[in-house]
């Protein structure tokens, strides 16, 4: 079926594509709020090496993998397999990758909506509409409910135009002016009582928190969600790749936009928190815990448009607009996983491949929002924390020592062709063999034991 695959159209497509895939609420709400709860300045610390000396690499492997084999990862990891065994654990990577992915989504819908919501309720605002304003910001599980069926089916609709008509367009879009907008509230932030307390819990790390293995293992899990790993996301993205490109300088890009946003949002949350705080909003319990973690940005950035006056409401919806757009890009590279993987591999056209995926995945976030105290979370942490490092693990796995290393160099040849005389071929293979599968090990065996 190679006939009807996509491709992008430029490199900058690419780029925009696969950090709209990256960009998303890991950097805003996932990344902020656990160095929020997990020590700030050495989470962020563990975070930013974990995030350049695992995931980049492990990235790597997705993109050459994708683009070599121009498929979904299941046919992929089945395609350089070099034996029976290999085959079938291929077969068995691609599929729990994406039925991860499937999960992931049917959480991710459910913040995406909240921040629907958020924009909603600064237009109700706007136009002096209290009551509904404020039970669009209230967790309530029919607000809930309403905005993940529509989230979703905003998605749905995405990912039914296909590549270069769905994906690329809206990413290039918005993104440039989501990244301006968080400069802006960064640079406000830092003006307001209460910031430099939030900014010190984040620059100053606390050397000895470094070392617990239960914080490495978070920040692990979120370096691996926001650059999007394990679940064949950037597999199939690398698959729509042209040869043409470099791939170790585009999968570098693409870490550095998501690495810079998430640490930038850090910069607006953290102070945002201390300023909250200042004001009279409770965020920590008696113990010195954060208050409900997962909601927690949706109370203080609220808070912090309404020290703005005015010109609150208008830029809480800007914010919370573009906040909803970057989730949305990034929900389309999920349901592509399975959506890629249906329509190449049984005879099921895309429009219907996407609709029926996109419903199945809507129920289990019904389920989740039934039993949200104990669904939600739980799902979270399996999904991010376990099975996304341990698929990249795997992924590692293939291209350490299952596939052809010469394959491997042909394939990063087609769009670099003096990759072997350079700094990443020199070190990316024996990297990849060696040194992530171990360290991504010892994080587990650490934080069983510990
Ligand atoms: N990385 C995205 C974010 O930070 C989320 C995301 C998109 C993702 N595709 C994924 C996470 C695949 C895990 C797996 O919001």
């Amino acid at each position: 079926m190679a006939g009807t695959r996509g491709e992008f159209s430029s490199r900058l497509g690419f780029i925009a594509a696969a950090a709209g895939s990256a960009v998303g609420l890991g950097n805003i709400w996932g990344f902020p709020t656990q160095a929020a709860g997990n020590g700030g300045g050495a989470f962020l610390l563990v975070y930013l090496i974990l995030a350049f000396a695992l995931a980049y690499p492990a990235l790597m492997a997705e993109l050459v993998i994708g683009r070599h084999a121009h498929a979904n990862a299941v046919q992929a990891l089945q395609g350089i397999a070099p034996g029976a065994n290999s085959r079938r654990l291929g077969t068995g990577t691609g599929v729990v990758g994406f039925i991860v992915a499937s999960l992931i989504l049917s959480f991710y819908v459910i913040v995406a909506g909240w921040m629907m919501a958020h924009a909603l309720a600064a237009v109700a605002q706007l136009v002096g509409a209290g009551a509904l304003a404020n039970w669009l910001v209230e967790f309530s599980l029919s607000r809930n409910l309403l905005f993940t069926g529509l989230f979703m089916a905003l998605t749905v609709r995405i990912v039914q135009s296909g590549v270069s008509e769905g994906i690329e367009r809206w990413s290039r879009r918005l993104m440039p002016l989501l990244l301006l907008s968080l400069v802006f509230l960064v640079g406000y932030v830092l003006t307001l009582e209460g910031a430099l307390d939030g900014l010190k819990v984040y620059l100053l790390p606390d050397f000895q928190a470094v070392l617990s293995p239960n914080l490495i293992i978070r920040a692990l899990g979120s370096a691996f969600f926001s650059l999007s790993l394990g679940v064949g996301t950037m597999l199939v993205y690398g698959s729509y790749i042209s040869d043409r490109e470099n791939l170790p300088r585009l999968g570098g890009a693409v870490t550095l936009v998501d690495i810079s946003i998430a640490v930038l949002a850090g910069f607006l949350v953290l102070p945002a928190m201390y300023v909250a705080r200042h004001n009279g909003v409770e965020i920590f319990t008696a113990t010195g815990t954060l208050l409900s973690e997962d909601t927690l940005i949706f109370t203080v950035l609220p808070a912090l448009f309404d020290t703005m006056g005015v010109t609150g409401p208008p830029l809480a919806l800007l914010f919370f607009f573009l906040l909803t757009i970057a989730a949305l890009t990034s929900s389309i590279s999920m349901l592509e996983v399975p959506v890629a993987y249906v329509v190449e591999s049984r005879d099921v056209g895309r429009q219907r491949a996407a609709i029926t995926i996109g419903i199945l995945i809507a129920l289990v976030s019904v389920a989740i929002l039934l039993h949200f105290e104990w669904l939600f979370g739980l799902v979270i942490s399996l999904t991010t924390r376990y099975a996304q490092p341990l698929l990249g693990f795997v992924y590692c796995l293939f291209c350490g020592w299952l596939w052809h290393r010469h394959s491997i160099l042909q394939e990063l040849r087609k769009g670099s062709p003096g990759i072997e005389s350079g700094l990443f071929w020199k070190v990316w293979p024996t990297y990849v063999r060696y040194v992530c599968p171990g360290v991504i090990l010892l994080i587990f065996v650490s934080s069983l034991l510990g």
